[in-house]
């Protein structure tokens, strides 16, 4: 039985690199004898000579039988589940894998309203039927938390016939419902519970976090480890547990999504991610714990600026927090987080994690050293005081939220419809097709199918004239919305 020291797949990898065969292969670099010499040179050889394909010895995710499935195993053992699928394209390729597994055509799917884009598309593609849930507002942050228990149980009440539950656990800004009820709530109706934990592959394993989807009992979740867990950048895991959902149903189902070109330097950091987590997880994270609540505390004590803490969990739709997330209002300032987002850059080489009209979202790993840390506190330090005179005049800290608006088709009925381009401006009251978000967070103002509102155009324009990241209309300028064609009766 191999433990969590080991690491199957990559230890593999560097053994088949060694023994230095001759490639008549893909990739067709040739461990980098091939490709540009500065990029090799920049990459490095090692990297190179793992850049491999499925080969016999190398196992193939499309069908594990070897050293990826050792690899899985020992994941899924780390993460309390009874089987765990390797992504190499994010959380996004888990979210669709899990939600098509589940859900077909005419499907009903209980869903947050402020999820990633990733779940409508999966939802588009799928054709299930979203019933959506209002997630709870923080009115002060301008931000979404989680759904109530009590809300999933009147969903449920009129929507019999649901056939699966999405929870975002936890979110963004790292806060948890009451996940455990929901769970009860949806297996006592024998529904399967399906988790968006993209920002959640290190809660596992501390237990000051919020409680992870597997720990409380959820069927699947969709994890980005290149989140927070420390692998590379595009490597995720679907996570499933109990026996509402077939696994092979499931590997059919990613497979059927993914390229047959996996990268193994995503697939071996999976494997090293996944050792780290298991064997010091606690440790390091109990020191980054540490690390950001010093940071938050020391935030808090500067003048026009509140950084989000545990005072904010008083309902059942905010239960837990993971105070490695440090979320920093800067409204009292009178200037946007985009806005701070720019000043951090240019006077203190700074990049935050997002911004938006109010806030900045910065977060902490045990990638993080005692002086970062002192830095951001100084830079704030310093931003506080350069905006003092402004802050000091009292400015309008009330905070503008979009609204959620009336669903008239379901999302792939509009996507798939008849449609017209017509001026943003003149858009209220018609049906979208195209999907209208800020990336990041990635979470829509306006899905296909909704019906536009005037507050909602207000609510996007603000974000455009703050400079902030406006992304899914096919106009990149949003002079212009796609919406579903009306016709005219014919005189
Ligand atoms: C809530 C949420 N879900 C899913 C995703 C998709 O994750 P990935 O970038 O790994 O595809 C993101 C990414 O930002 C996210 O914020």
């Amino acid at each position: 039985m191999v433990d969590q020291f080991e690491t199957p797949l990559f230890t593999a990898l560097i053994k088949h690199a060694e023994n230095n065969p001759i490639q008549f292969h893909i990739p067709g670099h040739k461990k980098g004898n091939g490709m540009n010499p500065e990029f090799r040179e920049f990459i490095g050889e090692n990297a190179l000579s793992i850049d491999l394909i499925n080969i016999g010895p190398l196992d193939d995710l499309h069908l594990p039988k070897g050293i990826i499935k050792q690899s899985q195993e020992l994941a899924a053992k780390a993460f309390g589940a009874d089987h765990t699928f390797f992504s190499v394209q994010g959380t996004s390729g888990a979210i669709m894998a899990m939600i098509m597994s589940v859900c077909g055509p005419g499907d009903k799917i209980l869903v947050p309203r402020n999820v990633h884009k990733s779940i409508m598309s999966a939802i588009v593609f799928s054709g299930a039927v979203p019933i959506f849930i209002h997630p709870e507002v923080d009115s002060y942050f301008g931000i979404s938390h989680g759904i109530t228990p009590d809300s999933i149980e009147s969903a449920l009440v009129l929507h019999p016939d649901t056939k699966a539950v999405l929870v975002i656990n936890p979110t963004y800004y790292g806060i948890s419902g009451d996940l455990r009820k929901i769970v009860s709530i949806a297996h006592s109706r024998n529904i399967p519970v399906l988790v968006d934990e993209a920002h959640g592959a290190h809660i596992h394993f501390h237990k000051e976090l919020p409680l992870s989807a597997m720990e409380a009992g959820a069927d699947m979740a969709a994890t980005s480890v290149h989140k927070l867990g420390g692998s590379l950048t595009q490597s995720s895991i679907l996570n499933l547990r109990g026996n509402l959902v077939s696994p092979k149903r499931v590997q059919a189902v990613l497979s059927m999504l993914t390229t047959t070109s996996t990268s193994y330097l995503l697939l071996a950091s999976l494997d090293v991610a996944r050792k780290s987590l298991a064997t010091e997880g606690q440790a390091l994270l109990e020191d980054t714990i540490l690390k950001a609540e010093e940071t938050r505390s020391k935030i808090n004590e500067i003048p026009h600026l509140y950084c989000m803490g545990h005072e904010i969990l008083e309902s059942s739709a905010a239960v837990a927090m993971d105070s490695t997330k440090l979320l920093i209002s800067v409204k009292e300032l009178g200037i946007t987080g985009f806005d701070v987002e720019k000043w951090l850059r240019n006077k203190f080489n700074i990049e935050v994690e997002l911004s938006d009209l109010y806030n900045i979202l910065c977060i902490v790993t045990p990638g993080d050293t005692q002086k970062d840390l002192h830095t951001l506190i100084k830079a704030l330090t310093v931003l506080s005081q350069d905006y003092k005179v402004q802050a000091d005049m009292n400015v309008d800290s009330s905070v503008l939220l979009p609204e959620i608006p009336p669903l008239a088709l379901t999302s792939r009925d509009a996507f798939y419809a008849e449609t017209e381009v017509i001026p943003f401006e003149q858009s209220a009251g018609r049906i979208i097709a195209e999907f209208v978000m800020v990336y990041p967070p990635g979470i829509p103002i306006f899905i296909p199918g909704e019906i536009i509102t005037k507050d909602n155009l207000v609510y996007t324009r603000k974000n455009i004239e703050a400079g902030l990241p406006v992304q899914g209309a096919e106009d990149e300028q949003l002079r212009t919305l796609r919406v579903i064609k009306e016709h005219l009766a014919i005189k």
